[in-house]
């Protein structure tokens, strides 16, 4: 039974119940017949409600087209998807994507960028406008509230967009690499403003990255992907309280044995592709051995 969790410091967020997708058994393949390319192979995992769930796997392992299949933009070839026992069989805004490109428009104010999701369906009430207010207060854009896209930084862009997503309730948000291409320091802000707003609202989410920093610092499950065709390799929870400071991270134990341990697993799948002569995986090893050798 779905719980809903006491979030009365949270403005405007409804009653929307926080949801549970759960993949059973999925493959994909693009191409027919001798051109067939099998990208996601006999892959089951639940992401949990209220959790906080990181995949991470090789570059080109498949994470994409699994988010596109739980998205509902595309259909499993085989298997199946369900959002709190409904077969998802289509796009919803009970499932939002952010990806790693844009969707502010270009002519709309931080603000009314952020308000687009409910002046389009026709809730533009008191209440949408105060959760608009606390999450633009949240991801510290409340003094850019008025300013164009293009006036705003990599990092303030990415932070409108997730309060752009979230302003509609999503009841799981699913994330594709939102900080990828970001520099090092703007994308560890970034990760404190995330997880900032994932604890006060405790919606689902799912988070794909190729970045172990990220993944530890952000999951409370991470999933570990195989080489393609992808399905899950491992599974760790990642028991660190709540809420979690970067610094802190730096020297916590089990901060580190999941690193090194999900590093480790990474590394072998990372090794399969590279023996298949792939650049991604390639790169992965060196810098798979470079942080090896900072230890
Ligand atoms: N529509 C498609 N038609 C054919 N092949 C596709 C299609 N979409 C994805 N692929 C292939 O599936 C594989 C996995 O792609 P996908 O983008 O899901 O990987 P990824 O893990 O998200 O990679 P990255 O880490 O680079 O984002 C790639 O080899 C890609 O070429
Ligand atoms: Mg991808």
């Amino acid at each position: 039974m779905a719980t809903v969790l006491k979030t009365a410091s949270v403005p405007g967020l409804g009653k929307v119940q926080a949801g549970e997708i759960e993949v059973s058994s999925v493959s994909k393949s693009y191409g027919v017949q001798q051109f067939a390319k099998d990208v996601v192979k006999d892959c089951s995992f639940t992401v949990q409600r209220h959790k906080l769930t990181v995949m991470i796997g090789p570059s080109g392992c498949g994470k994409s087209t699994l988010i596109r299949l739980m998205a509902g933009f595309e259909r499993p070839t085989s298997g199946t998807i369900t959002i709190d026992g409904k077969q998802v069989v289509g796009p919803s805004h009970d499932r939002l994507v952010v990806f790693q490109e844009t969707a502010l428009f270009p002519w709309m104010t931080t603000y009314e960028n952020i308000m687009y999701g409910p002046k389009a369906r026709g809730e533009d009430t008191p209440k949408t406008r105060e959760f608009a207010e606390f999450l633009l207060d949240k991801v510290g854009l409340t003094q850019f509230r008025d300013k164009y896209p293009n006036q705003l930084s990599g990092g303030m862009q990415r932070r409108a967009e997730l309060a752009r997503a979230m302003i509609n309730n999503p009841s799981v948000m699913l994330l594709d690499e939102p900080f990828r291409g970001l520099d090092a320091m703007t994308k560890e802000l970034m990760w404190e403003y995330y997880a900032a707003l994932f604890e006060e609202t405790r919606r689902t989410n799912f988070f794909v990255t190729t970045d172990i920093d990220e993944a530890i610092f952000l999951a409370d499950r991470l999933l570990i992907m195989t080489n393609i065709p992808t399905r899950v390799r491992a599974v760790l929870e990642v028991n660190i309280p709540r809420p979690r400071k970067l610094k802190d991270l730096v020297e916590d134990d089990r901060a580190n044995d999941v690193k090194m341990e999900a590093l480790s697993l990474l590394h072998e799948e990372a090794m399969k592709s590279f023996a298949g002569g792939s650049k991604a995986a390639a790169d992965f090893v060196e810098a798979y051995s470079r942080r090896i050798a900072k230890r």
